[in-house]
């Protein structure tokens, strides 16, 4: 299979003799891999589907715009579009090949969501489409994508996932989870690399129950759903009409998929009021959209936050965050105020 190749990094993180036109962002390093990803990388799953229509130049346009603000990690899934965001990924790095882009895919969702599923014979299958569509040799990061619970209590997952480094046919592997359980159940296998996990303004159970434990053990920590699917731009009314294709058309009650993926799992209207306060707490300067992302980058443990952005214009937005200045202690006694009255009861519950 070619392989794209990957370039040296230099002192700053990026290659050696790289594009300088580039903005640097800050990045932080996955422990137990040695790896390095950009403190506000790039969700993708809206250049698969799911998310209404978003065209193949527009979603090469996504990836530019967020490769030129500083973005050095780019997370995808097998089962995004059935691998249109990872040939999408692998189309637009094989034409810059200056850029040095940690590129985690996600396995698992293709197939019945029963626990037999996860072996050794299914995930080098899984694997070679992976490669494929991606164009590589080696994954660099391949996530369990939400799998069934007992999947991370079983040995065998984990050492036919060592297989797979072994095999040199992925770099790393971490997991994706719905709750905070499943999280330190991963946390506690030695070579996991990264928990992937809910984490937002709507979504604060993380910062006490998995954070600190990823931390002490090295485990890098993937914020994903950062604006609850959109709703911390505040941009949204009750009577906002997604297309019908869009899980938050089709997911609101968790019809196709976890009801977590979708809003958070917070409920529309309750949503949607408790956005509209958060936005009149973004300080001058702020987009709403910012707050929400720069809230998470500060929280010890997290490495990298995944925004996903269906246009070039919100990309560059939301790398942007990553260079805002610190938030005023009362903005954030504000968004914990917030939580606590209007959200944790919706969420703590279930994840
Ligand atoms: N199970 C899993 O492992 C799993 C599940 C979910 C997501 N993920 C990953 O996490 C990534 C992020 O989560 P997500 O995409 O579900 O949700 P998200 O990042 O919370 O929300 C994305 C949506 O927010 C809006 N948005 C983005 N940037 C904006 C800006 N600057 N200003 C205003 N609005 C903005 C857009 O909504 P509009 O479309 O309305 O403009 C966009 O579609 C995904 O792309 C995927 O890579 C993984």
């Amino acid at each position: 299979m070619s392989g794209r190749a990957r370039p040296a990094r230099g002192a700053t993180g990026r290659p050696a003799g790289a594009d300088d036109t580039l903005a640097v962002m800050e990045e932080r390093t996955f422990d137990r891999s040695g790896q390095h990803a950009s403190v506000i990388g790039l969700g993708t799953w809206q250049l698969g589907a799911d998310w209404g229509d978003v065209d193949d130049k527009e979603a090469l346009a996504v990836l530019e715009a967020a490769a030129e603000s500083g973005v050095t990690f780019f997370d995808t899934a097998d089962v995004y579009g059935d691998g249109r965001s990872e040939q999408t990924i692998a189309s637009f790095l094989s034409g810059r090949p200056d850029l040095h882009v940690l590129v985690a895919t996600k396995m698992g969702r293709r197939v019945d969501q029963i626990p037999e599923n996860y072996v050794l014979d299914n995930f080098r299958a899984w694997n070679d489409r992976s490669r494929r569509n991606l164009g590589v040799d080696r994954v660099d990061l391949v996530q369990l994508h939400c799998p069934p619970t007992p999947v991370y209590s079983t040995d065998e997952v984990f050492d036919a996932l060592d297989t797979l480094v072994e095999e040199e046919r992925i770099a790393a592997y971490g997991v994706s989870v719905e709750t905070c359980a499943e999280a330190l159940t991963a946390i506690a296998r030695p070579n996991v690399a990264s928990v992937q996990i809910i984490l937002n303004p709507f979504r604060m159970k993380p910062l006490r129950e998995v954070l600190p434990a990823a931390r002490e053990a090295g485990v890098g920590i993937i914020a994903r759903v950062p604006l609850a699917s959109g709703l911390l731009s505040g941009k949204y009314t009750k009577d906002t009409v997604f297309a019908e294709n869009d899980h938050r058309t089709f997911n609101r009650h968790g019809e196709a998929f976890d009801q977590g993926e979708t809003f958070s799992g917070v409920d529309w209207a309750t949503g949607v009021e408790a956005a509209a306060e958060f936005a009149a707490l973004a300080p001058e300067g702020y987009t709403p959209a910012q707050l929400a992302l720069r809230w998470i980058v500060r929280q010890p443990g997290v490495t990298t936050v995944i925004p996903g952005a269906r246009s070039p214009e919100q990309a560059r937005a939301n790398a942007a965050a990553a260079r805002l200045p610190e938030l005023p202690d009362a903005t954030l006694t504000a968004i914990t105020d917030l939580y606590d009255r209007r959200i944790r009861e919706q969420v703590e519950n279930r994840w």
